[in-house]
């Protein structure tokens, strides 16, 4: 292989989803996942309508952004995102992650990502394909493939995206080689390393990080122990 700053040559990155943390102690948690070795967090907005479920919103966003150095990732599983991005850029959201399936103007709402000058993501829910970002897919800093259904954090892993995951990396090779291929849902010792042969540059982690023996410094190291040396063979 060439060396390079092309896709091929970039370490795997981390994103303990604090959706499955012990929000008593979140805190101090943060701060394991820091010492841990975390790249970034990830934060699960759910509005009950989009997903079946309830969980954070702003408020949890602006405590994890003063909780922590790391950069904050915002995943919204929300109806008609562009109404908060705003709001949720101005907490403190690094990165806004938007469903494609959550919106009629995902071109209009990755571009407000763009002039709120934050890092901009899509996500796909496990039934979408890939081609549905082919207007989009040139301004965005990473995509984000749901191997779960959203909603809850426990789920299984769903084997039938690594196909996906596999064709999204060689489109993005072609068309915006920066671009990262993120992966939410079900990862663990047994999945991570799938999920990044298949070319996952980020991998988002609730419960093997959080419910982890160790605490979630001990759940990251067994995540990157199990995954060493794959990133280096991603996306040839
Ligand atoms: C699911 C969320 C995920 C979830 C991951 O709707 O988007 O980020 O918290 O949790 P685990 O890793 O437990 O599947
Ligand atoms: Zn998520």
């Amino acid at each position: 292989m060439s060396a390079g700053t092309g896709p091929a040559e970039r370490p795997l990155a981390f994103a303990p989803s604090i959706l499955a943390s012990d929000f008593l102690r979140l805190g101090e948690l943060l701060s394991e996942c820091e010492r841990g070795g975390a790249e970034r967090i990830h934060v699960d907005v759910m509005d009950g309508l989009f997903v079946p479920n309830l969980s954070m919103g702003l408020p949890i966003v602006e405590a994890v952004r003063r909780g922590t150095r790391l950069p904050v990732e915002v995943h919204l599983m929300i109806e008609r995102p562009e109404r908060y991005l705003e709001d949720f850029s101005r907490a403190g959201g690094d990165r806004l992650i938007v469903h494609q399936e959550a919106t009629d103007h995902l071109h209009r709402a990755v571009h407000q990502v763009r002039e709120l000058e934050r890092k901009v993501s899509v996500a796909l829910n496990p039934a979408t394909p890939v081609g549905t970002l082919d207007h989009v897919i040139e301004e965005l800093d990473s995509v984000l493939v749901m191997t779960v259904n959203p909603g809850f954090g426990g789920q299984k892993f769903i084997a039938s995206m690594l196909p996906k995951i596999r064709r999204l990396r060689a489109i993005l090779d072609e068309r915006n080689p920066a671009c990262e291929v993120e992966v939410d849902g079900g990862i663990d010792e047994r999945t991570a390393p799938l999920a990044a042969e298949a070319g996952a540059t980020a991998l988002v982690a609730g419960t093997s990080v959080f419910a982890a023996t160790g605490g979630p410094a001990g759940g990251l190291a067994r995540l990157r122990s199990c995954c060493a040396g794959i990133a280096h063979r991603a996306s040839r």
